[in-house]
């Protein structure tokens, strides 16, 4: 059987010939997963050779990451904001820039008191469970069309002992009742186009339906600007992640619904989020 490190070696080759970037980490990362370690264990205490039952199963997982399956699928998890999110094909693998909405989110509320937020289009869950988790007073709802995503995220909720939120099967805000302080989307905002030139991690894993959006990508988008409003405390926000080249658009069609436009940009200097408020409706 071959030590570890070659195992390694010849793993981060073969992802390399696949085209992934990061070979070497996913190998590891793999390995761990499979050792129920951290990585760097496995350098820490490498074991000398590892054994046959080990090395096939090890080679499957590496055979699904070869053909671009994207790594948090293959270990059925990813870290969102401190939370273990689980996550398969039905829902979105949730995103770093989605991370930096909710830390926007949170410092802009954090001295204010926050009693209900609207989590729309929730997939895994991770938006409403980290304002969740966080805002302990507040009670949460968390939407998606489809109760196969609703199961994931219900079992999230659970994984992370998190209480104050429920789920509810909506078509955006069609079976919403009452208000919120805060109202949060991630909707699908890219185009046909734009999904079909995506990398293969997303095109052949990714649930198209919680991608791309009809419209150039602007139509659910619209439609939760243009039906958010009756919803929203007094003082409530709208935050929208978006497509980086959609905020002209957005503010051009928002006018009609809210007082305030703000666009934000991500980490890396893209026009990313959407804050409105001030609705006109209520
Ligand atoms: C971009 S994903 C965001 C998932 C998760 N909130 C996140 O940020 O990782 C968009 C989500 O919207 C849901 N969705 C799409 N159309 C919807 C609709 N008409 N009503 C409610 N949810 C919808 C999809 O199922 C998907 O979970």
């Amino acid at each position: 059987m071959p030590p570890l490190v070659e195992v390694l070696r010849q793993s981060e080759h073969f992802l390399k010939g696949k085209g992934i970037a990061t070979a070497r980490l996913d190998a590891e990362l793999l390995l761990s997963h499979l050792f129920g370690c951290k990585r760097l264990s496995l350098y820490l205490h490498p074991c000398d050779n590892m054994e046959g039952h080990l090395l096939s199963q090890f080679q499957h997982l590496l055979s699904r990451r070869g053909n671009r399956e994207p790594l948090q699928y293959i270990v059925g998890e990813v870290d969102f904001y401190g939370l273990f999110i689980a996550v398969d094909r039905n829902v979105l693998i949730p995103r770093h820039e989605t991370e930096e909405l909710v830390g926007m989110l949170i410092s802009r509320f954090e001295n204010r008191p926050i009693g209900s937020i609207l989590d729309l289009g929730t997939g895994s869950g991770a938006i409403g469970l980290a304002l969740a988790k966080h805002f302990t007073e507040a009670n949460v709802l968390a939407v998606d069309a489809n109760q196969d995503v609703l199961s994931i995220a219900q079992k999230n909720a659970i994984r992370n002992g998190i209480t104050n939120i429920r789920f509810m099967v909506s078509d955006w805000l069609e079976n919403v009742d009452g208000t919120f302080d805060m109202i949060i989307s991630n909707p699908p905002y890219l185009t046909d186009e734009e999904f079909e030139n995506a990398q293969d991690e997303i095109k052949k894993f990714e649930p198209k339906f919680a991608l791309v959006s009809k419209n150039n990508g602007l139509a659910d988008i619209f439609k939760i600007i243009g039906t958010a409003g009756r919803f929203l405390a007094k003082d409530g926000i709208l935050a929208l992640e978006t497509g980086s080249s959609q905020h002209e658009s957005i503010a051009s069609f928002a006018k009609n619904y809210f007082g305030k436009f703000e666009s934000m940009g991500d980490l890396n200097g893209k026009d990313r989020f959407v804050f409105l408020q001030n609705s006109t409706k209520i």
